[in-house]
């Protein structure tokens, strides 16, 4: 594709150019967009690239391993990886409001990521993904989720930083950086990744979070994955994932009382994020994720599935 690869060189080129022997930074979520444009990036400047991945202790299963793995080991970047997690746990202890975790997440990212930034010497230039929605989301007044997002991508970080932004990817779609993505050789399954908010999980366990519900939550979560990808899913539904209820009810396992957690598995059709319906997934589908959650997850004896369109709910539950 002719047309990609002249944009990829002309970015390249543009991003030498602009950067000269400086260095640069940029947060790694192991989203596409922080990705894409890392990869790109790298293209560049090679090790010039320092990325800052931080584990917020709310991530997937797995998260860190698999993001060092992808692109520290595959491309071979700079990635410095930052363990945050007791620090985000503990700030989080005992919080339930929805608002309250949002801004406590938020919070605790700019000072961890300003901290990591400030230890790597000389750097000039915050890389960031942002994407042209990202852009006029962040023109619009009234757009709800450009408020809802705030808090981690555009406008995410401290405005007094003294870095000069780089944004590669701020004039391309969605489906462009997928394309770049792809042709920088990021496997597909990467590149076609569902979002991911950025409070993480702190919002799909319902309440106050803690390391052991972060567990079971991954665990959960990992198997409704897994099974989507297995059954050729995954890419006909725009986001999949599994909320974990503070509800606890009864239920028998062998000849054993059982009084444990509910899980919640939803999976949303949207274009624009703005509605979505619910994903009309097969009921076999639905039983074996169901009874691979229940008999494999220690602390779940529950799954119920999220029929709820937007609107009136949201895609999250929090
Ligand atoms: P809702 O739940 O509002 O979500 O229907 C719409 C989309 O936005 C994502 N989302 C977030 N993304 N930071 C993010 O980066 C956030 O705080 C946040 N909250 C929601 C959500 O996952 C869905 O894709």
């Amino acid at each position: 594709n002719w047309k990609l690869t002249n944009y990829i060189e002309k970015t390249v080129a543009e991003i030498k150019e602009r950067v000269g022997d400086n260095k640069v930074i940029l947060g790694l979520s192991g989203g596409v967009d922080s990705s894409v444009a890392a990869v790109l990036i790298h293209k560049a400047i090679g090790d010039q690239l320092t990325c800052i991945f931080v584990d917020t202790g709310l991530l997937r299963k797995n998260e860190d391993v698999k993001v060092m793995e992808n692109y520290g080991e595959h491309f071979h970047m700079n990635i410095k990886l930052v363990d945050a997690s007791e620090r985000f746990l503990s700030k989080l202890a005992g919080v339930d409001d929805p608002e309250q975790k949002r801004k406590i997440i938020g919070n605790e990212f700019i000072h961890v990521f300003d901290e990591e930034s400030h230890k790597i010497e000389g750097a000039k230039f915050l890389a960031q993904g942002t994407i042209y929605p990202d852009v006029i989301e962040s023109q619009s007044v009234n757009g709800p989720s450009a408020v809802i997002k705030s808090h981690h991508n555009v406008g995410g970080l401290p405005e007094d930083m003294e870095f000069e932004l780089l944004e590669p990817l701020r004039e391309l779609f969605k489906d462009e950086v997928r394309k770049v993505g792809e042709e920088l050789g990021i496997p597909h399954h990467l590149v076609y990744r569902h979002p991911f908010p950025g409070p993480g999980l702190g919002i799909r366990i319902l309440g106050a979070v803690d390391a052991e519900k972060v567990r079971i939550l991954q665990e959960a979560d990992d198997i409704f994955i897994e099974e989507l990808y297995k059954n050729d899913l995954y890419e006909k539904v725009s986001q999949a994932f599994v909320v974990l209820l503070p509800v606890k009810s009864v239920g028998v396992m062998g000849d054993e009382r059982t009084y444990e957690y509910t899980a919640v598995v939803r999976s949303a059709n949207t274009i624009d994020f703005m509605t979505a319906t619910w994903s009309r997934l097969p009921y076999e589908f639905l039983d074996t994720v169901s009874s691979r959650i229940i008999n494999e997850v220690r602390g779940i004896n529950r799954v119920a599935y999220d029929i709820s369109s937007k609107p009136p709910a949201t895609i999250e539950w929090e």
